[in-house]
């Protein structure tokens, strides 16, 4: 599968323009299509006020909650009620409060062998290959509508960190990744690039002066995973003006 090489970068003033840009964007996917959509969801902070947006009642309302099904881009190896969990924090925010339980879809941290998480991996891979309805994608047929992405200090989005092998990988869907190269340093479980790019949109969300260094360098095309995150689709850059480089237009 080849990925878009085009990245649009839309600058917005704060986290706050930011979060609102980004529901606007999540509604307009869903609303691009009339049967089953499929959400891939980020952790982090980033995500955090849009998750809030989409539990007010302006954009609740206005989501068919019945046909949109919520997965997760990767996941800290702890229990789902642990702090941590990435998908725990997607449920408190809004998935729990607006989503049905059936549309939730949690990599099974809690099922699989506490020790393992290639295991838990395979598990995940399994449930996106039934959902999708095959076990090898077809471009004409993108797995997510709308894969949500962020960005860490050392250039690594998902939990695909800067010279992990799971970033070379194109065979499996899902990889356990035994070391973090950042906090929290748990181990992880990721989506690998070939499936997250399988989405008509992918969308970063990066804000804050404690993202500017490394958004420098990304703008830069330096070869880093975040740099090499991209949809088959359309790919997003939604940045604050805090995060921005001083050169950069628009700023
Ligand atoms: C995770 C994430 C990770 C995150 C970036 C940005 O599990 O930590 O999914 O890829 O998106 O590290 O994190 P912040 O949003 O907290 O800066």
């Amino acid at each position: 599968m080849t990925a878009n090489d085009n990245r649009r970068v839309i600058a917005v003033a704060d986290p706050a323009a930011l979060a609102e840009a980004a529901a606007d964007r999540v509604l307009a996917r869903i609303e691009a299509n009339s049967g089953r959509v499929a959400i891939c969801l980020t952790g982090g902070s980033s995500p955090r006020q849009l998750y809030q947006l989409l539990a007010t009642d302006a954009y609740r309302s206005r989501i068919p909650w019945q046909r949109v099904h919520w997965f997760i881009g990767d996941e800290r190896f702890v229990p789902a009620d642990d702090p941590l969990n990435n998908m725990g924090m997607a449920r408190a925010l809004f998935l729990d409060s607006c989503a049905p339980a059936a549309n939730i879809h949690p990599i099974p941290t809690a099922t699989a062998d506490p020790t393992d998480p290639d295991r838990c991996a395979a598990l995940y891979e399994r449930e996106l290959q039934s959902f999708y309805g095959a076990d090898t994608l077809d471009q004409a047929r993108p797995l997510f509508d709308l894969v949500l992405m962020g960005v860490g200090p050392d250039g690594h989005t998902a939990s695909l960190f800067p010279g992990d092998p799971a970033l070379d990988e194109t065979a499996r869907w899902v990889v356990g990744v035994p070391r973090a190269n950042v906090e929290p340093f748990v181990p992880r479980v990721t989506l690998t690039l070939p499936i997250l790019a399988s989405c008509r949109e992918m969308l970063f969300e990066i804000a804050g002066a404690e993202k500017h260094a490394i958004l420098t360098r990304l703008l830069a095309r330096e070869n880093l995973p975040a740099t090499c995150a991209r949809s088959t689709g359309e790919t997003v850059w939604l940045l604050d003006r805090d995060a921005l480089p001083e050169d950069f237009g628009g700023r």
